[in-house]
């Protein structure tokens, strides 16, 4: 098992990564408990439930298991008054505990519950995806979505434990594989010289890796006022056509975060190029550092480059301004300001229509 600890002042927890690490989730509940009539409350979905992730772990402690739909329509407000209500139902104070176990997508939804239940309680993350192993569990980043975007609701709230389970990966669907690779793609990438190392690594060395990576980041810039932005490499495309499908209903483009975050980066290499940020052999490695996972990066057909542009404005970096996060001489690092003609044109370039 490799434990990795998140070094942060006020709040410092470890991230324990290897084969059946959800074990160690009742030893460490008790631990956090004030006394043996510590409430817990599982949230998760129905497909961890049904796969038997949660039917081996001992809790030892009054425990309710709570499921939410699966699907970004599920992480939203109304799924947040739900449970809120369905802890009061259970009896839920201040001094008890939740548990978000699942993918990003519950982690998310139960790191927010517990920043806003009576103002905020103790969480532990339990993380079964493998984007939410490398990524999305990490870093007390929680939020839900409105109908006009993404993640645009939510708080800084650190768990007080994070567990990466590589043996809950083994009923992962191949597509979410290739979510969770869209992430490890962008620690690659942000590496720099010698990312492509990380993508030789076992899996277990890769998930610590990149929880490392994300650590080193958090700890020092917990609340995204500089570094921390950086993680969003490839995120603001990403972001932008997750949230044409969250307008679009059956319209959808049916994209996974971490596919929307592969076209993303190479997205963001090929604007770097554009402006003269980078050279071709840099563009080249993206492609390379994606195909050597598995991701293809294409711009699916018949988007809109105006109607992105709009939608990447509208990102909560922006601030009313077109920012990117971009490679160049200095590195990877946050653009301000850029010209709309140039990213309408490189998004022509990769197959948008006007
Ligand atoms: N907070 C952050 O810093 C951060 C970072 C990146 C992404 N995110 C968020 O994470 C979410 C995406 O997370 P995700 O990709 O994990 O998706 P997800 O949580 O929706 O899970 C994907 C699918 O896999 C299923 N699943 C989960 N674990 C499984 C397992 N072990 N076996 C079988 N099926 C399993 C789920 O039921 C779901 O159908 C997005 O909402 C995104 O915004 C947050």
């Amino acid at each position: 098992m490799l434990t990795i600890p998140v070094m942060l002042d006020a709040s410092p927890y470890e991230v324990l990564v290897g084969h059946g690490a959800r074990h160690h989730l009742g030893p460490i509940l008790r631990g956090l408990s004030t006394n043996s009539s510590t409430k817990v409350a599982i949230i998760t979905e129905a497909a961890i439930v049904a796969a038997g992730w949660l039917s081996d772990v001992e809790i030892g402690l009054e425990h309710v298991v709570l499921t939410i739909p699966g699907g970004e329509a599920a992480k939203s407000l109304e799924t947040v008054e739900h449970l809120c209500r369905q802890l009061v139902d259970a009896g839920m104070s201040r001094g008890d505990l939740l548990v978000g176990f699942g993918g990003g997508l519950v982690t998310d939804v139960a790191g927010f519950v517990a920043a806003i239940y009576h103002r905020g309680i103790r969480y532990v993350s339990v993380a079964t995806t493998l984007l939410a192993q490398v990524d999305a569990a990490i870093g007390g980043k929680t939020a839900v979505n409105l109908p006009e975007g993404k993640n645009l609701v939510g708080a800084f709230w650190q768990p007080s434990a994070v567990l990466c389970d590589t043996e809950t990966l083994t009923t992962l669907p191949p597509r979410e594989w290739s979510c969770g690779r869209g992430e490890v793609a962008k620690y690659a990438l942000l590496r720099g010289e010698g990312g492509r190392e990380l993508l030789d690594l076992d899996l277990h060395e890769q998930v610590g890796a990149c929880v490392a990576d994300k650590a080193m980041v958090v700890v020092g810039d917990e609340r995204e006022q500089g570094r921390r932005a950086l993680l969003n490499y490839g995120h603001t495309l990403a972001h932008a056509l997750e949230t044409i499908d969250l307008e679009a209903g059956e319209q959808a483009l049916g994209l996974r975060h971490g596919e929307a975050v592969a076209i993303g980066l190479l997205f963001a290499a090929e604007l770097a190029f554009d402006l003269g940020r980078i050279e071709e052999p840099r563009v080249h490695e993206h492609r390379a550092i994606l195909g050597g996972l598995d991701l293809d990066g294409h711009l699916p057909s018949g988007l809109s480059a105006s109607h992105l542009v709009d939608l990447m404005r509208r990102d909560k970096k922006a601030d009313h301004d077109l920012t990117f996060i971009l490679d160049g001489p200095n590195g990877i690092e946050v653009v301000n300001g850029l010209d709309p003609t140039i990213v309408r044109s490189s998004l022509e370039r990769m197959g948008a229509t006007p």
